[in-house]
């Protein structure tokens, strides 16, 4: 099993998780994270940490966002290791709780 990141990360990007990763499995894209499946030791210490409570175990993520897992994989592989906190977007608490955000997800 695995941590995956959800849909509420999208956008609101704010990297509090990266500092808690005892194994840098955050990848980050331009507007979302990501947590490498194959290197996440299932630790719990990013779950509490992100405002946007977009982060779950593999098998707790919420009905409706199981494509988050997959797409956990995937971008994992692509995006580079992000290990220390950035600010976040300048507009990221306008949308924390917004709802079908995949549409915006920037690769
Ligand atoms: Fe990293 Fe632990 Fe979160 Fe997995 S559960 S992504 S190892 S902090
Ligand atoms: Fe995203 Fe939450 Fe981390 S919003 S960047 S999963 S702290």
């Amino acid at each position: 099993m695995a941590f995956v990141v959800t849909e509420n990360c999208i956008r609101c990007r704010y990297t509090d998780c990266v500092e808690v990763c005892p194994v840098d499995c955050f990848h980050a894209g331009p507007n979302f994270l990501v947590i490498d499946p194959d290197e996440c030791i299932d630790c719990t210490l990013c779950e509490p940490e992100c405002p946007a409570e977009a982060i779950f175990p593999e098998d707790d993520v919420p009905q409706g966002q199981e494509h988050f897992i997959p797409l956990n994989a995937e971008l994992s592989r692509v995006w580079p290791v992000l290990s220390v906190r950035e600010e976040p977007p300048a507009d990221a608490t306008e949308w924390d709780g917004k709802p079908d955000k995949l549409k915006f997800l920037e690769r």
